[in-house]
């Protein structure tokens, strides 16, 4: 019954969040990715986002961070930023290490993948969320709750060796934990400040129509493409006058290269059926004013029209000049 009100509870605040477009809480999302190839190759990088903006990139080649935006410091000084470069640096060598050590000691199979993500939440005032997730070969394994590492609830038992390990050192249970719950929100809520208006923008979308593969004899598949939107959340239908068309197909949202975001959304009709359909898209930057673009029945036959039009023009002015040559 808890279970229930509190499933209803977080359901209306997504339905809340994405009808509203802004959320209240940016999470701050660090990502870490460790590739072990064989007992010699290996590589660690990591990105992190504060919400849907990537912010700051670690790449295995050197021990600084990669500021992505103007103020991907947020409110940390230089010295505060060399302190954490350094906490990665002896992080990075000792996980590879105890990693290759595990795999030998659980006699683990190369190649295989770790990917950890951490990261909070930070609301108004002081209060935080954190979190941190480790998968092994994609599937969810171990997390940190509280002060301990603890398996997850389908994480294979060859891991229980492995995290009875993890909790004897308690220095590092310590410094994980300072971590995650007083620099990620600090940092977390510097960027905020500092990213505000950048993470607030409202960038409006460019939308317009094709003809995609036809996906059978006598169908078409028509495309509506939007992109160059920010935020992410955006609503895009295929519609018969008022009437959204069930069938519509939307695909995932996509990155663009700067921050926005793309989106496709198809539908599959009989030829003759595709006159009157139109393609409408809702988004927080547009204030209501929807774009509806509609379907041009005669599309493909007016590029017909246009081709006839031009070859008509060059008959009669070949017929022309011949005429001309003839009568003088
Ligand atoms: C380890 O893996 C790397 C990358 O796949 C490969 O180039 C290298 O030859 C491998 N080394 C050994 C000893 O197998
Ligand atoms: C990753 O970085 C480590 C330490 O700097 C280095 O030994 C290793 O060769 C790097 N891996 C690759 C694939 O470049
Ligand atoms: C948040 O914490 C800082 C110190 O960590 C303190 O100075 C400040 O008063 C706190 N703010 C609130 C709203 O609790």
């Amino acid at each position: 019954m808890g279970h229930c009100l509190i499933l209803l509870l977080y359901g209306l605040a997504q339905i809340w969040e994405s009808s509203e477009g802004s959320p209240r809480n940016f999470p701050f999302r660090c990502l870490q990715i460790s590739s072990f190839a064989n007992t010699t190759w290996t590589r660690t990088d990591g990105l992190a986002w504060l919400w849907e903006l990537q912010t700051h990139a670690w790449r295995n080649g050197s021990d600084s961070i990669h500021f992505l935006k103007p103020w991907s410091r947020g409110n940390f000084s230089p010295q505060q930023w060399e302190d954490l470069q350094h906490i990665l640096g002896v992080y990075r060598s000792s996980f590879t290490r105890d990693i290759q050590e595990f795999a030998i000691m659980l006699s683990k199979v190369y190649p295989f993948e770790l990917q950890l993500s951490a990261g909070c939440e930070a609301y108004p005032g002081n209060a935080s969320e954190s979190f941190l997730h480790v998968a092994f070969q994609g599937t969810h394994v171990v997390s940190f709750q509280g002060t301990y590492w603890e398996p997850a609830p389908d994480a294979p038992l060859w891991l229980n060796r492995a995290i009875e390990e993890l909790n004897k050192d308690q220095g590092t249970r310590e410094m994980v934990q300072s971590l995650l719950s007083d620099t990620c929100p600090q940092l977390a809520s510097g960027l905020l400040e500092a990213g505000k208006s950048e993470l607030e923008q409202q960038v409006k979308p460019k939308a317009w129509l094709s003809q995609g593969p036809s996906p059978g004899s006598d169908r078409l598949q028509l495309e509506c493409h939007v992109s160059g939107f920010y935020p992410k959340p955006v609503w895009v239908m295929w519609m018969r006058g008022e009437q959204d068309q069930p069938e519509t197909q939307r695909g995932d949202v996509l990155p663009n290269a700067d921050d926005t975001w793309y989106l496709r959304v198809t539908l599959d009709v009989a030829a003759g059926e595709a006159a009157g359909l139109s393609c409408r898209v809702k988004h927080s930057s547009l204030g209501g004013q929807d774009i509806v673009l509609h379907w041009d029945g005669s599309r493909s036959s007016s590029t017909i029209w246009i081709v006839l039009g031009c070859l008509l023009i060059v008959v009669f002015i070949v017929g022309l000049i011949i005429w001309k040559k003839r009568h003088w």
